[in-house]
C-alpha cells in the first residue's frame, strides 16, 4: 500500500507543537513525528494531537521520532529547535548558538531524509537557513526559510488594523532578512487590487512599515519567556500545504540567491513559487531604488552574519 504524507518536526516547543497542530487542523498529512531533546514531553503533546485529530474526526497520527532513522521517507522536514529570543535580544544575538544545533539536526537530514525538502523556522532565520543548506548539501530547491509569508502576514494584519476593511482582500509583500531591516514592500501591497497608497496617508503607511518590522520584537516584549508561534507556525503549515498539494502558491520565504537579485551565495527572502518539488521558481521582482537600497541594507546585515560564522571557524 502507498504510504501517506510525512512531515517530521525537529523541535517540539512553542513553535515546533503548534506547526504540528495546525497540521493536524489543516488534515493534509497522514503521518507527523515529532524529534526532541525531552521525548517524554514530546510524546504528551503527539498523544494529545492525535486525539485531537480524532475529535475533528481527523486520520493524521501524531508519534516521537525517539531515533533520527524513525524521520526516514519524511517528505517535508521543519526544523524548529533553538533557543527563542528573549526581551532584549535580536535574533543576531542566538547566532552562534542556533547554528550549532541547526547543523547537527541538519546532518541527521543529510543521513536520514536525503529526498526530504526542508522549511527552516530557527532564528536568526537567514543565516539558519544557509547553515542548513551549507550541512544538508541539499539542492537549493530543498531547502527553504519560513519568514516571509510571516511577516507579509503582518504587515497585511497591521494594514486592516488601519483601515478597518479589507480582511482577506489584503495582499502585502515583504521581502529580504527576518530582521529588522526586512523590506516592507508596500508599492506592492493592496487591497482587492487597490494599492494601499491609494487609501492611507505616507504617516500611516510608514507606521506600518516599522511596526511590521518590529511585529516579532513587539510580542516577545509581551510575552517575556519566549517569541511568537502561531503565526510562524500557520505560515509554516501554510508552507507544507502548498508543497503536499502541489498547488504552486507564491509565499516569500528565504533562499540562496545564485545571481538573482544581484547578489550570490546568500539567503535572503524572495517571493517564490512552493509545489511538489520545493521552491518551483523564483520570482525576481521590480524594485525602485529606495526599495533596492533597504534590500541591499539587508543583505548585508545577512552577509556579517554569515562571516561571523567564517570567523567563529564555522566555515
Ligand atoms: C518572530 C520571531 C519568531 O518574528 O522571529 O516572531
Amino acid at each position: 500500500m502507498k504510504r501517506g504524507k510525512r512531515i517530521s518536526i525537529i523541535g517540539a516547543g512553542s513553535v515546533g507543537s503548534t506547526v504540528a497542530f495546525s497540521l493536524v487542523m489543516q488534515g493534509t498529512v497522514h503521518e507527523i513525528l515529532l524529534r526532541d531533546s525531552k521525548p517524554d514531553i514530546a510524546w504528551g503533546k503527539a498523544l494529545d494531537m492525535s486525539q485531537a485529530a480524532a475529535v475533528i474526526r481527523g486520520h493524521t497520527k501524531v508519534r516521537v521520532a525517539e531515533k533520527p532513522q524513525d524521520m526516514a521517507e519524511s517528505d517535508i522536514v521543519v526544523i524548529a529547535a533553538g533557543c527563542p529570543r528573549k526581551p532584549g535580544m535580536s535574533r543576531e544575538d542566538l547566532l552562534l548558538i542556533n547554528a550549532e544545533t541547526v547543523r547537527s539536526i541538519s546532518r541527521e537530514i543529510k543521513e536520514h531524509c536525503a529526498n526530504s525538502i526542508v522549511i527552516v523556522i530557527t532564528n536568526p532565520l537567514d543565516a539558519m537557513t544557509y547553515v542548513a543548506l551549507r550541512e544538508t548539501g541539499f539542492d537549493r530547491r530543498q531547502v527553504m526559510g519560513m519568514a516571509g509569508l510571516l511577516d507579509s502576514s503582518r504587515m497585511a494584519g497591521f494594514i486592516y488594523e488601519k483601515l478597518g476593511y479589507g480582511s482577506g482582500q489584503i495582499r502585502a509583500t515583504v521581502l529580504g532578512g527576518h530582521g529588522d531591516t526586512m523590506v516592507p514592500m508596500h508599492r506592492y501591497s493592496t487591497i482587492a487590487g487597490v494599492p494601499i497608497t491609494d487609501l492611507l496617508k505616507r504617516e500611516e503607511i510608514d507606521e506600518i512599515v516599522r511596526r511590521t518590522q518590529r511585529g516579532g520584537a513587539e510580542i516577545v516584549g509581551y510575552l517575556q519567556t519566549g517569541s511568537a508561534y502561531y503565526a510562524p507556525a500557520i505560515a509554516t503549515a501554510m508552507m507544507c500545504e502548498a508543497i503536499l498539494r502541489d498547488s504552486k502558491q507564491i509565499y516569500s520565504c528565504a533562499l540562496r540567491l545564485e545571481g538573482e537579485y544581484g547578489c550570490h551565495d546568500i539567503v535572503t527572502g524572495i517571493p517564490a513559487v512552493l509545489g511538489a518539488n520545493g521552491v518551483e521558481k523564483l520570482i525576481e521582482v521590480t524594485m525602485n531604488e529606495d526599495e533596492r537600497t533597504l534590500f541591499d541594507q539587508s543583505v548585508r546585515g545577512i552577509t556579517r552574519m554569515i562571516d561571523k560564522l567564517i570567523e567563529k571557524k564555522f566555515y
